[in-house]
This record gives C-alpha cells, sequence and structure tokens, in this order.
C-alpha cells in the first residue's frame, strides 16, 4: 500500500511533487479561479480551445514550479457538477493518479472543493468519515494498482511510482472526518488489493492449497476462523460434485470455510460462497486454446469471497460473514469426468454432466448445500459462470439471479453506490425446468435452443440454496478487464468486494 496522510494546510503553498485539484464542467470558479490567475488565465485558455472542459477523467498538466507551493499541477475533470458522486471522485482519482505516475512524480496531493461536487454521501447515510476522502483515496490507490512479482527488476531504469499520497482537508475542524474516511478507505483497498494479487498469480503458484493458505494467513492476520476441509473430508460429506471436478487434476481439492463474528452470536449469518476453479481447462470438453490463459481468472470468486472477509474484518463490521471457496482445478486426464457421466451431489441430488467446461455449477452445487448448515439470511454466491454474461451485459455490470427481490434490490443499490453494478436477469420456471436431466435429476448444461445461458446456470444452482434467501452473481464479464477502467488497472478488478462490503455495513 502507498503511504497516505491527511492535511489541513493552504492548497497553493504546499510543497509536493504534483497538486491534483478538479474541475466540473464550468469555466474555472473558487480556487480554480485562484490558479488560473497565478497562471496567467492558461485554464480560461484551455476551457476556450476546448483543450480541457472539465469532463469526466479529461486531464490538464501543467508545470507551475515557482507560481505555487508544488513543482506541478494536474486538473482532471469531474464533469456536470450536479452529476458528481462517490463513482465520479473515484474515477477522476484514478486518472489524476496514474497521469502523476506516468509524469514520473512521486509525491501527490489531492484537494476537491467540495462545492464543485453534487451530493456525494447522500446515496449512504451509513458510511463512516468524510464520503468524499474515502473515494479520493480509493480512486487513487486502486488506480496505482500494480502487480509485478514475477518481474525482474531493471536496476538502470526503474519503474516510477507514486509512494505518498496525500489528501488536503478543507479546514482544521474537518481533518478527523477526513482521516477517518482515508482509514476506512485504506483498509477496503487493503482487502482490494489482497483480491487482486491472488487472482493475477498463475495458476501454476495459485492452486487450490495456495488460496487455502492464503484464507488461513488472512484469517490468523485478522483474527477470524478458517478451516479447510480436505479430500477425505469432502469424501465424508458425500460432495460427489465437487469431487468430480476434481478428479482430473493432480492437485489436491480444498474447501474454505472462513467465518467472521462482528454481530451478536444469535445473529443469522450473510453466508458468501465463491467460485475457486483455479485453472479451467474446460476438462475433457477441452476449451479453445486462444486466451485460455485467462481461465487463471476463474477463481475471482473466490479470491473476492476472502477479500471479502478480510474487509469485514479489518473494518470490524458488526455483522456475521462466513466466506465459503470450493476450490480446485479444472483438467482434462485419464481419470477426468467425461461428457455424459452422473454424479451425486451432497444433497443426494444426481447431476448428468453433458459438458465439463460447465464445471462452476458443479462446484458450486456443493459449496451452497455445505451453506445451508448456517441458515443464513443471506445467501450470496460469486461466480465467473458463463461466458454468455459478457453477451448480455458486457463488462459493465454483472448479473444478478435469485430468489430474494428485497436481497437483490440491496445488493443493486449497492452496486450503483459503488460503481460495481449489478444487473437482474429473470429466473423464470421454464429455465428452471429445462435444466432436468432425462436420466438424473438435473444435467449441467440445457439442450440447444433453449438459450439464456446465464439464467439456465443460476436455475441449476437454485435447487441448492434451499429455501433461503439466495442471489447468484454471475461475474464473468466484470472479474477481469482487457480495457483499462479508471481506477481498474488492466487485468483482475477484484469486482464485487467493494459490492459485498457496501452491502454489508448497510444491514
Ligand atoms: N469459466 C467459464 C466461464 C467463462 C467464460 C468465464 C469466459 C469468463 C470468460 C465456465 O466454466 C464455462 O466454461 N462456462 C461455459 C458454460 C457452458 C458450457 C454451458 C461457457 O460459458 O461457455
Ligand atoms: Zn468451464
Ligand atoms: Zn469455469
Amino acid at each position: 500500500m502507498i503511504k497516505t496522510s491527511v492535511k489541513s494546510i493552504d492548497v497553493l503553498k504546499h510543497k509536493t511533487d504534483c497538486l491534483v485539484l478538479f474541475s466540473p464542467e464550468n469555466k474555472p470558479a473558487g480556487l480554480l479561479k485562484q490558479v488560473d490567475g497565478l497562471l496567467n488565465g492558461a485554464l480560461t485558455a484551455a476551457f476556450k480551445s476546448k483543450r480541457f472542459e472539465g469532463k469526466l477523467n479529461q486531464s490538464y498538466e501543467q508545470s507551475v514550479r515557482g507560481l505555487m507551493g508544488a513543482n506541478s499541477i494536474i486538473v482532471v475533470g469531474l464533469g456536470k457538477s450536479k452529476d458528481v458522486k462517490e463513482e465520479q471522485i473515484r474515477q477522476a482519482s484514478g486518472t489524476a493518479a496514474k497521469a502523476a505516475e506516468k509524469l514520473r512524480h512521486h509525491k501527490i496531493a489531492l484537494f476537491l472543493d467540495e462545492k464543485d461536487a453534487g451530493k456525494p454521501g447522500k446515496s449512504n447515510s451509513a458510511k463512516l468519515g468524510s464520503p468524499v476522502a474515502e473515494a479520493l483515496m480509493e480512486g487513487a490507490q486502486l488506480g496505482l494498482y500494480h502487480f509485478d512479482p514475477y518481474k525482474s527488476v531493471d536496476k538502470d531504469n526503474p519503474p516510477s511510482r507514486i509512494q505518498e499520497i496525500t489528501i488536503i482537508a478543507p479546514s482544521k475542524s474537518r481533518v478527523t472526518e477526513y482521516q477517518k474516511g482515508v482509514d476506512y478507505a485504506r483498509k477496503l483497498c487493503e482487502a482490494v488489493i489482497a483480491t487482486r494479487d491472488l487472482m493475477h498469480h498463475p495458476s501454476n503458484t495459485a492452486t487450490p492449497t495456495y488460496l487455502a493458505k492464503a484464507a488461513q494467513a488472512m484469517a490468523r492476520k485478522h483474527k477470524i476462523t478458517c478451516k479447510i476441509l480436505e479430500k477425505r473430508d469432502m469424501e465424508k460429506l458425500k460432495m460427489g460434485s465437487l469431487l468430480g471436478v476434481a478428479k482430473g487434476s493432480h492437485e489436491p481439492p480444498k474447501f474454505i470455510v472462513m467465518e467472521y463474528k462482528g454481530g451478536k452470536a444469535k445473529d443469522k449469518p450473510v453466508v458468501i460462497v465463491g467460485k475457486g476453479i483455479t485453472f479451467d481447462t474446460g476438462g475433457i470438453s477441452l476449451k479453445p486454446g486462444a486466451g485460455m490463459d485467462e481461465m487463471k481468472f476463474d477463481m475471482s470468486g473466490g479470491a473476492v469471497t476472502i477479500g471479502t472477509l478480510q474487509a469485514a474484518a479489518s473494518l470490524k463490521l458488526k455483522v456475521n460473514v462466513v466466506g465459503i471457496v470450493p476450490a480446485t482445478e479444472n483438467m482434462p486426464g485419464g481419470s477426468a469426468l467425461k461428457p455424459g457421466d452422473i454424479i451425486t451431489a451432497s444433497n443426494g441430488k444426481t447431476i448428468e454432466v453433458l459438458n465439463t467446461d460447465a464445471e462452476g455449477r458443479l462446484i458450486l452445487a456443493d459449496a451452497l448445500v455445505y451453506a445451508q448448515r448456517y441458515k443464513p439470511k443471506a445467501l450470496i454466491d460469486l461466480a465467473t459462470l458463463t461466458g454468455a454474461v459478457i453477451m448480455a451485459l458486457g463488462h459493465q455490470a454483472a448479473a444478478a439471479i435469485g430468489t430474494d427481490a428485497k436481497l437483490i434490490q440491496k445488493l443493486i443499490a449497492s452496486g450503483d453506490a459503488t460503481g460495481e453494478r449489478l444487473w437482474e436477469l429473470p429466473l423464470y420456471e421454464e429455465f428452471e425446468k429445462a435444466t432436468k436431466s432425462d436420466i438424473a435429476d438435473l444435467k449441467n448444461i440445457t439442450s440447444k435452443g433453449v438459450g439464456a445461458g446465464t439464467i439456465t446456470g443460476a436455475a441449476f444452482l437454485k435447487p441448492f440454496a434451499g429455501d433461503f434467501p439466495w442471489v447468484h452473481l454471475d461475474i464473468a464479464g466484470t472479474a477481469w478487464t482487457s480495457n483499462e477502467k479508471p481506477y481498474v488497472p488492466r487485468g483482475g478488478s477484484a469486482y464485487g468486494v467493494r459490492l459485498l462490503i457496501d452491502y454489508l455495513k448497510n444491514l
């Protein structure tokens, strides 16, 4: 994590490598007008020539050595001032931090005049500390994420990295509130970053065993309980569906169970289940070679589950949360599942495996059955389950499909607040019928012509969730990105951690 601080100082006199200011889509006013004056009208000229108009994520850079305390400034656009909420602040802050790093600055100081923002924080009354400070810090920390443990260091030309981020509070009296917002963001970002790291490790590092060890290390550090079920435990529990997928791999499967107790002893927990396929080759229904490397991200749901428990514990949320991660590889091989095989899940339901590449639902089936022992007040699973969700929603939102309208509504609201958006798809009865097999209880893919691949995936899962309020989030389109976003560099996004923490916090 990058060093952070909050200061209440004169913005124009503050000595730093790079001062970051934010501008809405109107001509320079307030502090920006003062800056414009110091720069002989450079900002006004930029507006006139349309070189910079304050559009969201547009940026203006200039050296200001001698004119202000800082060596240079970056002004980033916020868009229309009435539309500025946390998401716009996070984006603008991420854009600014990355631009400053590219310019080889090491220390940055950020100041956002709250008059230029709409009503951030209003959407979320349970916020701890200043929502503006929190959003600024989140955007910068997450935008500056790098994953480079496998890269040799070029001693002659080391990459230039931001080393310190200062958030400038508008007055002395608001430093505490700003510091609270920054502290909150730090803890949340730490968990998001740990999640992204887990996701980025290649599958020859991030095996099921590695995931289990990472969960245990996290649990020790944050004083929560973590238990790992081994293959023999899964056999005792008759988890034939998960074990079926694991059969083709030489890596032993692991079943990770984490418990965080921040609520009252008798409070029913929220149970989060995350797909932990550490590599998805498709199995005997082998995937095409092109792009198969991306299937190291098929444990994103699992990583997000571990990260969410970390964040919940480190933020000391007053709720009980259980995280469950069934972890295995999906490999072809002499002992792998074959199309047509029939396996039996831990609730006794038989499954005809018509496509070994639809393995996510198979491992989730046993995990959802296990989750029922907690009598969850909400059961949420996250999985990179179907390519079809990318057809439906691209990379802009995850699909939410489930049995509890209130739960779904709450999650959608948290998605809007955090920028980790969700869109609901309908779980019509016809789709559930389509998952019935001719010779077993269920089949893991539906016949051609049914369509709605994302929904039929969820329909398959439903019988394993019992009667508990359940929602399935298909994160195949949002878990990683090849087109970077302002505060999500290329690669794993850890989509879901911030969303779930917002949901848990509001309970
Ligand atoms: N892990 C994949 C889903 C996936 C595909 C995630 C592309 C991200 C990008 C999943 O296990 C899978 O292979 N699903 C199949 C299901 C099909 C066989 C019913 C798919 O989407 O093609
Ligand atoms: Zn698959
Ligand atoms: Zn998969």
